[in-house]
């Protein structure tokens, strides 16, 4: 190819090139919001996609783990270390936000992002946290506007409880989508301390993660 071409050929590629933005949230601590957002940007670097972590809590657990994650690990970028023209090359940027997010902050967060994924934990606690926060998200016009898409994603979940039920029922009757429910394994919790992702872990990564990860990248993927 000349180089002419070349040029343009380049240029095309960078116009097809959107950036996405994915804003993991919901104003209860502990749901799982920085073990859904870790998880979800190891996936989509694995697929060679340019992926950037914005930690906005903080506490900043996500950029810690960042730290802690080995040289051999997928290449996954800190918003925070990168220029405002290197983050709009980026494909996705995957947000992390506080436990505790402001009303006003919540809004211009959902105003921002192409999709909202909201993890929530299998307790009455954590369900009437949610409910709050998703009552909330229903007046944001972005959501109203279909302009952003907000998921729902049962995360910590012990197959076959009451409480399991539970929150599959709660989840069910809200207007928004249920994408999975995420079971509760320590293959998270050990993974999170060696700054990696579930989809790091060769052997240890079982068929039922795998299945219950589809449902949520599928969704992704096709809603961006
Ligand atoms: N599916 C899961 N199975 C087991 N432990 C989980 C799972 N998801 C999250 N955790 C653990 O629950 C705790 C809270 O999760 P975290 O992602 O830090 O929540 P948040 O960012 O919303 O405060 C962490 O210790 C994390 O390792
Ligand atoms: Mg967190």
């Amino acid at each position: 190819m000349n180089r002419q071409l070349m040029t343009e050929f380049k240029s095309f590629q960078r116009r097809l090139k959107t950036m996405r933005r994915v804003l993991v949230a919901n104003t209860k601590g502990g749901s799982g919001k920085t073990t859904l957002a870790t998880n979800l940007a190891c996936y989509l670097a694995r697929l060679g996609h340019k992926v950037v972590l914005e930690d906005t809590d903080r506490q900043q657990s996500a950029t810690s783990w960042l730290s802690r994650r080995p040289e051999s690990a997928l290449t996954l970028f800190n918003a925070e270390a990168l220029s405002k023209s290197a983050l709009q090359k980026a494909d996705w940027v995957i947000v992390d936000s506080p436990g505790g997010i402001k009303d006003k902050k919540i809004s211009d967060a959902v105003t921002e992002a192409d999709l909202v994924l909201v993890p929530i934990a299998p307790s009455a606690f954590d369900i009437g946290a949610a409910d709050d926060f998703l009552a909330l998200l229903s007046e944001e016009k972005a959501i109203r506007k279909q302009k952003t898409f907000v998921g729902l994603i049962g995360m910590r979940v012990t197959p076959r409880t009451k409480s399991a039920e539970r929150l599959a029922e709660y989840m069910a009757e809200t207007e928004f989508e249920v994408l999975s429910m995420l079971r509760a394994s320590q293959i998270y919790v050990t993974a999170a301390e060696e700054g990696l992702s579930i989809f790091e872990l060769g052997q240890q990564l079982k068929e039922i993660d795998i299945a219950q990860w589809n449902p949520v990248t599928d969704w992704v993927l096709q809603n961006s």
